[in-house]
């Protein structure tokens, strides 16, 4: 079959299964509601390298912030093996069917990082992250960044399913000079994240939301988030706004006195993922931030860093920042209905690794293991609470 013919066949293949995915859409209006679960079930997911070791002391620290709704039979912890790298490659899937089905059996995920096969490893498998946000349709990556003292609160709604990522494994070449990927956008993908940062803003005394695009040069489906977010703008009248181009969106985070405007900011996928981690920098880098990946049935918190398989060869792991996975179950707690217990928690964490910093993680065995972080946050809520 001559190539075009070849490619054609391919494209029209994608267009279909996006198609399918609009009607999906279209079909899933209600957001779960977990105060009428009878359970809430908690699945643990470790991950690979350094993800077991500190995903399980966040998960000591939900057990005990969740001790008596864990007796009451209201909350439900399941642990979820087999997420990892060589399972994955074994069965030439971004997420093993068996993990995934005990996956849905849960309402909400404590997920550690996973390692992400590139190129160069030589088998075309998705990210797990990216797999998972698409099979449960997470489709809004919400990452909070506070830095008090230098007037920063940022709350980043990031796309979490189209853009770039809906089709980056699904790229393809045409011949030998020419490469093809796709980037992705829907009208009910675009209106939803929108729409959530609106919410979001609206339900937490936010003031401003910024939309941040390259709608001048990506103009079909920039252009279809930048026009959505203007006309969506129209319901919130109270709510100031304004949109930046993605480029010096990045410039103006550095500047001191400018970036103080920003509350929050909603943005397509691939966008998100670098200003997050730029923004997760000043303060104390991507370790220290959590992430909350939110759909209308499931929804899922990780940790932001990666799996750092190095500190796992030297033996090291047990050594590993927990703050981020910690950052990310509170995040939880509070998604599912416990704002009070997770403020306890950001608290406290907030009290040991910034102010008192009694215990101190150096990744080595010269710093504390994350077990002993884990126990002094643990104490200091106890501590706080008999204050
Ligand atoms: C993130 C990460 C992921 C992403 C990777 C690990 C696939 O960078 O969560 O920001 O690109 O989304
Ligand atoms: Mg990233």
């Amino acid at each position: 079959m001559d190539k075009i013919e070849q490619a054609k066949e391919k494209f029209g293949a994608l267009i279909e299964e996006q198609l399918k995915r609009v009607e999906k859409m279209k079909a899933d209006k209600d957001f779960i509601d977990y105060s009428t679960l009878p359970v809430i079930k908690i699945g643990i997911v470790g991950g690979d390298g350094i993800g077991p070791s500190i995903t399980s002391q966040a998960q000591r620290i939900l057990e005990f912030l969740l001790k008596d709704e864990v007796e009451k039979g209201r909350v439900e912890f399941k642990v979820i093996n087999g997420l990892t790298i060589e399972n994955r490659i074994a069965a030439l899937k971004a997420i093993p069917d068996d993990v995934l089905d005990e996956i849905k059996q849960c309402h909400v995920i404590l997920k550690g990082p996973t390692t992400t096969p590139s190129a160069s490893d030589k088998v075309n498998i998705e990210s797990a992250n990216v797999a998972m946000r698409k099979e449960l349709d997470l489709f809004a990556n919400v990452r909070p960044v506070r830095i008090p003292d230098e007037g920063i609160d940022w709350t980043f709604y990031r796309e979490n399913t189209e853009g770039s990522y809906t089709l980056g494994s699904k790229g393809f070449n045409i011949d030998d000079d020419l490469s093809f990927d796709f980037t992705v956008a829907t009208t009910d993908g675009t209106e939803r994240i929108i729409r959530a940062a609106f919410e979001y803003a609206k339900n937490n005394g936010k003031k401003r939301v910024t939309c941040v695009t390259k709608a001048n040069i990506i103009k079909t489906t920039d252009g279809k988030f930048l026009n959505t977010f203007k006309e969506i703008a129209k319901e919130y009248p109270d709510i100031e706004t304004d949109d930046w181009y993605i480029d010096i969106m990045t410039a103006k985070l550095i500047d001191p006195k400018r970036r103080k405007g920003f509350q929050v900011v909603v943005l397509p996928n691939l966008y998100g993922d670098i200003i997050t981690d730029e923004a997760a920098e000043f303060q104390g880098g991507v370790g220290t931030a959590g992430s909350a990946n939110i759909g209308k049935r499931y929804a899922m918190f990780e940790a932001i860093h990666g799996s750092a398989p190095r500190m796992v060869d030297e033996g090291r792991d047990k050594y590993a920042d927990p703050c981020s996975i910690i950052r990310a179950a509170s995040m939880l707690l509070s998604h599912i209905g416990y704002a009070e217990k997770s403020k306890k928690l950001d608290k406290a964490l907030d009290i040991c690794t910034q102010t008192e910093k009694k215990v101190v993680i150096t990744g080595k065995s010269d710093g504390a293991t994350s077990a002993e972080l884990a126990d002094y946050i643990m104490e200091t809520i106890k501590e706080n609470e008999r204050i």
